[in-house]
């Protein structure tokens, strides 16, 4: 394996505002041995998240997970092509943290520990829809949100990789849904396309009339992805008994200093609310679960996974940066070709 060459993208320069190219140097070493208890895999598919901002160098002197000259980490869906590892063997196509390059070595730990991706599942939809974005917008709905028939549902991003299968099961677990996106297709793609009831587009309307308008007896589960000034907005229509999905901070993961909070938590005890933050990757144990009540609604076509999909490992930073100028619409992937010298002889498993 040591003589055929592993393509990567190495940390080239901290993070001074939002992610651009010139953070990513481009660099061709030869694939890496495997010590006892890792295996290696070909990575198939990336996913590309907002909190992968977190892992650059920041401030003076410049601290992150990732150091300058290290690899870019991120989740992939992956085939092992040598193991030295007792839970995993040559084959498995696994989903885990992994790196943007061809070729990893990895023990199978981290924050989202791998596991092998059920047979049958197209790998798009386990790096996404049926991946830890899945889980989030499953768990989270279901879980957190505790929905019931009739209720309406409000949430942030809700075109993005999370919000876009969110938006979609609150309307399949009977809610009323109103969506918040920013840009024109977006809202379009949420009413026409997910069949929500209504989409607003934060950047050009004015949200708490539109919110008033649109939900006159109030809230009842606001889904935040954005963890900026919606999140005051919702609170102040929750209704009584109302629920408070924090899944993330998009809105914070570029500041430099930490914003303030809402000013309206007085809210919560007036509606008997409940504001819960949690973790997908808690909820891994579980995938089960969600998958089987997933994939049924995928194959139907009641369930559309929106992707956005970069094709090449060249377009990685492309991916990290369309996630801040909002370009994306439905989760950001990227295919990973074919690597060069792999003679086809990986990488025969499902596309
Ligand atoms: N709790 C968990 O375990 C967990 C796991 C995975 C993801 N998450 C979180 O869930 C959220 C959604 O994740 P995702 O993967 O689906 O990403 P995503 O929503 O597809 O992220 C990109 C979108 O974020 C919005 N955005 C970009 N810059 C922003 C800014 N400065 N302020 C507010 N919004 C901005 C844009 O959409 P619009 O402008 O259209 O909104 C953009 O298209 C993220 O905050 C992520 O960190 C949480």
């Amino acid at each position: 394996m040591t003589d055929r060459v592993n393509r990567r993208w190495l940390v080239a320069k901290p993070l001074e505002g939002k992610p651009t190219a010139e953070n990513f140097r481009w660099d061709e070493s030869p694939v890496p041995s495997v010590p006892d208890g890792h295996f290696l895999v070909r990575n198939r598919w990336l996913s590309l998240d907002p909190t992968q901002v977190l892992m650059l160098p920041q401030g003076d002197p410049p601290k992150g997970p990732v150091p300058i000259g290290g690899v870019m980490g991120g989740i992939t869906v992956s085939e092992v092509v040598e193991s030295r590892h007792p839970g995993f063997s040559v084959g498995d196509i696994v989903h885990g943290e992994m790196a943007w390059e061809d070729y990893t070595v990895s023990d199978g730990s981290g924050f989202n520990p791998a596991y092998r991706v059920p047979d049958g599942v197209p790998l798009d939809w386990a790096t996404g829809v049926l991946g830890l974005t899945g889980l989030v917008a499953y768990f989270g709905l279901h879980e957190i949100g505790k929905p019931r028939p009739g209720e309406t549902f409000v949430i942030s991003g809700a075109a993005g990789g999370v919000g876009s299968v969110a938006s979609q099961l609150a309307k399949i677990a009977g809610l009323r849904v109103i969506g918040i996106a920013g840009s024109p297709t977006k809202c379009d793609w949420l009413v026409q396309e997910a069949g929500v009831d209504a989409a607003i587009n934060y950047h050009e309307e004015d949200v708490a009339q539109r919110l008033t308008e649109l939900c006159p007896d109030g809230i009842d589960i606001f889904f935040d992805n954005h963890g900026g000034p919606l999140l005051e907005t919702a609170l102040d229509r929750l209704r009584t008994g109302g629920r408070v999905i924090l899944c993330g901070v998009t809105a914070h993961y570029l500041a430099d200093t930490r914003p303030p909070g809402p000013a309206n938590l007085v809210q919560l005890i007036m509606v008997n609310g409940r504001m819960q933050g949690f973790l997908g990757r808690d909820f891994i144990p579980r995938r089960a679960e969600a998958v089987d009540a997933m994939l049924p609604l995928l194959r139907s076509g009641r369930l559309k996974a929106k992707e956005d999909v970069l094709e090449g490992l060249r377009e990685a930073p492309k991916g990290l940066v369309r996630l801040f100028s909002g370009d994306n619409i439905g989760k950001q992937l990227l295919r990973f070709e074919e690597p060069p010298g792999s003679g086809g002889a990986e990488g025969q498993g499902p596309a």
